[in-house]
């Protein structure tokens, strides 16, 4: 591993971001031994002028929990420092780079590079800005060698144009091996495990097609609504929330062509050849919804066309998914939060047991809560009876791996941008190729042709959404 000084800093450090994910996730990883304190430091930055103690008083509440000793907690507060200034004007940056630099001097018993981490924990309209006053004044200058990276979060823009332009505008300040486009999906143990399940498993090769596989659900579903984010949400809705990143990220693990290494390049490679083969979306294969009570937020236009709600149905147009409807639905405030992949086979030919009420084959990858992955297949029901019955091969993880704590999204995402590795982030290309997926039906929406359908606070979303899975040829299961 590298060693020398490690400057960690995030920008927007009072905002929701920033503490509820940002340092919590630094904090684990300081309690781990990743983040020596010896090597690094911690540094805020925002607009408003408050003190160190301040910015340590307004986060320590999100750190505490059961299993992290106040002690602990008292130690990570005393790395962190504040810097106050604002998002376009050289002062605040110069007088961070001064502060980033007194660090780096006392750091440097230790042999070693310099290495920077500026984490944009920021609305993406002041990116540009900030990537230039990075660039201008805060790049890592240490002789010993070193790097600056910067992680920005999404939403990367609002449609194609808007996306490609603040992608040349970072483009142009920074590389791509310094960018790290975080998609916290990515960073979801069961999300990661697809690969290893896809193509470690003699099991899956041979189904994993359209001979075999008859319809993909990739489900995203939260029991609250947009409580206190109203502002920004209403501007992006869920398709931008969490469908063009979140639920397609997903996508591209299941549908992806088996990659040459595990290179992230090789990866990626094949995620956004998928992406490139999604055929445009069809008007008929979209089901909007908004939530009654949406519009009370006081920060929601009373009008609002925003969807809280969707299910859109995407095409692969190659030779292993053609035909395949890969059904993504996303909302909030609906009857459960549940985040699942459903994979349903197709119904077994020459049935002679006439089971097919019950249920077909189907695979459920669980990525929250409670991962879990688990078969449904059909055996005889116990008993003197030939009958049949559905029931599941079950491997749940809070039983199988017991103790074992799984790592938030952000920890391990964080960790993979100090150590340089980029798999789990997105490349610029693939971001792209998202927008040009989605981009046709934001602007349909944006403009008033496609209005949400209203639905209830607690339910399963409109029911035309359950009506166009089912027509897509998805067969509601029993059990679990
Ligand atoms: C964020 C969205 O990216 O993901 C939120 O902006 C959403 O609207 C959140 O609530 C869901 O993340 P998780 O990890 O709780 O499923």
């Amino acid at each position: 591993p590298e060693t020398g000084s490690l400057s960690i800093i995030v920008l927007g450090a009072s905002g929701d971001l920033a503490k509820k994910k940002t340092f919590p996730a630094l904090f684990n990883l300081y309690r781990q031994g990743f983040l020596p304190p010896d090597e690094v430091h911690i540094f805020g930055y925002a607009r408003t002028k408050i003190s160190d103690d301040d910015l340590r008083n307004r986060i320590r509440g999100y750190l505490i929990n059961d299993a992290s000793p106040l002690e602990d907690v008292s130690k990570f507060l005393q790395l962190i420092k504040y810097v106050s200034g604002s998002y376009d004007a050289a002062e605040g940056f110069q007088l961070l780079d001064k502060e980033i630099e007194k660090h780096e001097i006392s750091k440097s018993s230790r042999e070693g590079s310099s290495r920077r981490l500026f984490y944009l924990a920021l609305p993406p309209s002041v990116y540009p800005s900030v990537c230039r006053m990075i660039r201008k004044y805060c790049m890592n200058k240490s002789d010993l060698g070193g790097w600056t990276r910067i992680v920005v979060e999404k939403p990367f823009g609002k449609d194609l144009d808007s996306a490609e332009q603040l992608s040349s505008q970072i483009g142009e300040l920074f590389d791509e091996p310094q960018i790290y486009r975080i998609d916290h999906y990515l960073g979801k143990e069961l999300v990661q495990n697809l690969l290893v399940l896809r193509f470690a498993n003699r099991f899956f090769l041979p189904l994993w097609n359209r001979d075999n596989i008859d319809n993909v659900q990739i489900v995203f579903r939260e029991d609250f609504g947009t409580e206190g984010r109203g502002g920004y949400f209403d501007e992006y809705g869920i398709i931008r929330d969490i469908i063009q990143n979140h639920l397609l990220q997903v996508l591209c693990l299941v549908a992806m062509e088996k990659p040459v290494s595990l290179k992230p390049e090789h990866i990626r490679d094949e995620k956004v050849k998928v992406l490139q083969s999604v055929l445009p979306i069809k008007d008929e294969e979209v089901v909007l919804g908004q939530y009654e009570g949406y519009r009370d937020d006081p920060t929601v236009p009373d009008h609002s066309n925003t969807p809280t709600f969707a299910t859109v149905i995407l095409r692969i147009h190659n030779e292993r998914w053609e035909g395949v409807p890969f059904i993504l639905k996303a909302g909030k405030a609906l009857n459960s939060r549940k985040a699942e992949i459903r994979v349903q086979f197709k119904d077994v030919p020459g049935d002679i047991f006439k089971c097919q009420k019950q249920g077909r084959n189907e695979f459920v990858i669980r990525l929250q809560p409670s991962e879990a992955m688990y078969m449904k297949l059909t055996v005889k029901q116990p008993g003197l009876e030939m009958s049949t019955v559905q029931s599941e091969l079950d491997l749940s993880y809070r039983q199988r791996y017991q103790g074992v704590t799984i790592p938030e999204a952000y920890e391990r995402l964080i960790l993979d941008t100090i150590r340089g590795d980029q798999q789990h982030f997105v490349r610029r290309d693939e971001l792209k190729a998202a927008w040009e997926i989605f981009t046709p039906l934001l602007h349909r929406i944006d403009n008033g042709e496609m209005k949400p359908i209203p639905y209830q606070t607690g339910s399963r979303g409109p029911a035309e959404a359950d009506e166009l899975s089912a027509k897509a040829g998805y067969v509601q299961t029993h059990g679990y």
